[in-house]
């Protein structure tokens, strides 16, 4: 390979571990274990709290900004009527003009990557502890492969939740994207109606994504991190997307047991805010909007909220595979829609 290929190559793959994250001196890159060793040092962790009430009061989805924090803090009143100026004057012929949206307390919206309407209150009743027993042969090859792949995480991450959630958000994120997928090609294909599987799985999908661009607001990964993140991305989107072309039914069933272990992190997580280990830290802006929680939440509400999701996606895809295990398509019963 010619040098010049080389670079071109190394380029690209930097390029998707992602700039911001390439710095070790941005205090963004500090994890959540960190944090928990800082309770012994109370001038870094006033540090650290101050650096949150500024995450959480300035986060935006701009990265550029998000690595300029004290910058953006430091901005005057004329400079950020300029900012918005300089927004207003985008204009196109195309037509488009983005709504201007406001919060019921009256403030504008500040978030495009989801909508006031896309908010809502979790139910964080739903049982925790459900567990779908193994039954037959799928179930059991589909429980033992999720408990293979679940001890080397465990291994790697031990107690450092937030980096493990963070990986454990971004394969979560893609099966029902890959599944929504398929089920939209196979609609087109067939002339017929989803059920709408097709947008139940989406939403989970992006609900998701969301609990990714929560956690990414309280640490970020490191590079070798990031570097895992890509490759286990790269070898679970195209094993998912065999997996279900090949066995729906058998793919919706590994979802089910992944969700439980994720209910199951999200557990231990929960335990080590509650003795204290994780410092439970003020919830960041992006959760508060998404989730309708109060203006004084914390790690601990959005952890919580999080872990309901988690028990609703574990649901659904148990449900999906039953559906399927009887003989019946997906399309033929409805999806819970809206289920969260
Ligand atoms: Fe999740
Ligand atoms: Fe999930």
């Amino acid at each position: 390979m010619s040098n010049l290929a080389t670079k071109k190559l190394s380029g690209l793959l930097l390029k998707q571990l992602g700039p911001h994250h390439l710095s070790s001196t941005s205090a963004f890159h500090t994890s959540i274990s960190n944090a928990t060793a800082e309770n012994s040092k109370p001038m870094i962790t006033g540090l650290f709290r101050t650096f949150i009430l500024e995450l959480r009061n300035h986060s935006t989805l701009s990265s550029d900004e998000l690595m300029k924090p004290v910058q953006t803090s430091s901005h005057s009143a004329q400079g950020k009527s300029e900012d918005q100026k300089d927004q207003k004057a985008i204009s196109s012929y195309w037509g488009i003009a983005p709504k201007k949206l406001t919060k019921e307390d009256g403030s504008a919206w500040r978030w495009n990557c989801f909508m006031p309407w896309d908010c809502y209150k979790a139910d964080i009743s739903i049982d925790v502890k459900k567990h779908h027993k193994p039954s037959n042969f799928m179930d059991k090859f589909a429980y033992w492969t999720v408990q293979t792949l679940k001890y080397p995480t465990y291994l790697f991450f031990q107690r450092r939740h937030v980096s493990h959630v963070l990986l454990l958000e971004t394969v979560a994120a893609v099966p029902g994207m890959v599944g929504g997928m398929l089920l939209h090609c196979k609609s087109l294909r067939r002339f017929e109606h989803s059920g709408g599987w097709i947008k139940a799985l989406l939403e989970e999908a992006e609900n998701e994504r969301m609990h990714l661009l929560t956690f990414i607001e309280v640490a970020r990964p490191k590079l070798y991190e990031r570097a895992l993140i890509f490759a286990v991305q790269g070898m679970f989107f195209n094993a998912y997307f065999l997996t279900y072309i090949a066995s729906p039914k058998l793919a919706h069933r590994i979802v089910g047991y992944l969700e439980e272990e994720a209910v199951n992190g999200y557990t231990e997580f929960l335990k080590d805010l509650e003795n204290g280990t994780i410092e439970n830290i003020p919830a960041p802006a992006i959760a508060i909007d998404y989730w309708c929680l109060s203006p004084d939440s914390t790690l601990r509400d959005v952890v919580t909220v999080v872990r309901a999701d988690e028990a609703h996606h574990r649901d659904l895809n148990h449900y999906a595979s039953d559906i399927q295990c009887q003989g019946l398509e997906l399309k033929e019963a409805p999806a819970p829609l809206g289920y969260h």
